[in-house]
């Protein structure tokens, strides 16, 4: 290997070298005595013998021993399971996909268990031709692969008078994001032929809940899909199948799962997801609604937390940005809170709507820092401090908290949830 330099002057051989140990903590490796006779250069126990075949495990999982990745809840957020929500373990991964079945679930009435030979989707309304389609139909309709995250409202919607809930998975773990494929839903509209009185929309779930939002019929053209597939395989249960809505870049209630019914109007539905509930309270006392966009928003996925650092010397600073206003078109990193920012490296896609993952390599030398991440679009929007969103929504608001995350990480490298005033 060659002797270029790392970021900031790293050499590259020395990405592992000086790394002192911190003090022996809980996910220290397991003494050398233990497992000595399966390193090198002894042959270890699963080179010794045949391993399963094919075909025994006819649809994968992960390794057993990567069991502590799971999707989390809070169990003191929400009165039962069924109305409730578990959170993406953001912490425990990388790149832009999350694995299907590691995408947090907001269920209003629990999972909807459809069976696909019984399943309609109906069209109707403001439309010359209503339609009653089966999944075999939407399935007939020219298709497109398109990945977007998706951001629950209500994500960080816990941290609005201050810090609270100590880990990425629970400040951030409303958000997922996938491949999906779908049928655009214009090509439905087409299909179906709409008045010219036409509007809005408003699309029903076939969960208990029958959960229904209205959309502006300029997004239903745009760029909204009939999705069945995530990942490239079925839509999982929890995620709605056989169907749901995809409604990129803005917030997740509207993306309809065990989507059953489509009807065209002309104004919208004021139903219960609009009004009662996904409105801003302010500071006035007056409450925003029909606040569609997720903003500009980033997280360091680790350290944080539940990821506390092992190790000083060469260290990965990784998180997740994303914008519902289009392309991520930057995003910045502080070590001291704010006071001095510098760009960090996106790796891998940019694509508009979707997250994107960014790193920044410091040679951490133990002491104390103030990490912070802010993302800013191709709109020109930059992720607000949290005071600054204070200023303006108050802190009755539950949901649309995009602002700047601290992680506190401290020189024996714990993490802690913090707000730098
Ligand atoms: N659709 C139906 N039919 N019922 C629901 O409870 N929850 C909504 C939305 N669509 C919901 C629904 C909310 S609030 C969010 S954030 C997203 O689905 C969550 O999608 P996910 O479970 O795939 O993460
Ligand atoms: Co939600």
């Amino acid at each position: 290997m060659s002797e270029d330099k790392g970021p900031k002057g790293t050499s590259r051989r020395g990405f592992l070298a000086g790394a002192a140990g911190l003090a022996a903590g809980s996910a220290a490796p397991r003494a050398l005595a233990d497992n000595v006779k399966n390193l090198p250069p002894n042959v270890p126990d699963w080179t010794r013998a045949l391993g399963d075949g094919v075909a025994v495990r006819t649809y994968g999982n992960p390794s057993k021993h990567e069991k502590h990745v799971a999707r989390r809840d809070v169990s003191w957020l929400t009165a039962t399971p069924e109305s409730s929500v578990s959170f993406t373990p953001l912490h425990q991964l990388d790149g832009i996909i999350t694995p299907s079945g590691l995408c947090f679930e907001r269920h209003h009435s629990g999972i909807a268990e459809i069976d696909p030979q019984d399943y309609r989707l109906m069209l109707h309304g403001l439309v010359n031709k209503p339609l009653m389609l089966t999944l075999a139909d939407l399935k007939r309709f020219p298709r497109t692969n398109k990945i977007y995250f998706l951001e629950c409202a209500a994500n960080s919607g816990m941290e609005w008078r201050g810090a609270q809930l100590n880990g990425c998975q629970y400040t951030h773990g409303m958000v997922h994001c996938v491949e999906y494929t779908g049928v655009p839903l214009k090509v439905l509209l087409e299909e179906a032929g709409l008045k010219t009185n036409a509007k809005w929309i408003m699309a029903e779930g076939g969960d208990a809940a029958a959960m229904n939002r209205s959309i502006p019929l300029a997004k239903a053209l745009d760029d909204c899909l009939v999705a069945y597939r995530m990942n490239g395989e079925m839509l999982r249960p929890e995620q709605g199948y056989p169907a749901r809505l995809v409604v990129p870049g803005w917030e997740g209630n509207i993306w309809v799962k065990w989507l059953r019914r489509l009807k065209v109007g002309d104004q919208p539905w004021e139903t219960r997801e609009e009004t009662a509930k996904y409105t801003d309270l302010l500071a006035n006392g007056k409450a925003r609604k029909h606040t569609f966009v997720m903003d500009a928003k980033s997280v360091i996925t680790s350290p944080s937390p539940q990821a506390p650092l092992q190790q000083k010397g060469f260290t990965v600073i990784s998180g997740l940005a994303w914008s519902g206003r289009g392309k991520v078109k930057r995003v910045d990193v502080s070590l001291d809170g704010g006071k001095n920012w510098r760009s960090a490296r996106i790796d891998g896609l940019v694509l508009d709507k979707a997250c994107v993952r960014f790193y920044f390599e410091i040679d951490w030398k133990g002491e104390p820092l103030l990490l912070q991440s802010r993302a800013i679009d191709e709109s020109g929007y930059a992720q607000p401090t949290k005071d600054d969103l204070r200023k303006i929504r108050g802190v009755n608001s539950i949901y649309h908290n995009n602002g700047i995350q601290t992680w506190h990480l401290k020189p024996d490298g714990e993490v802690e949830n913090v707000e730098v005033g």
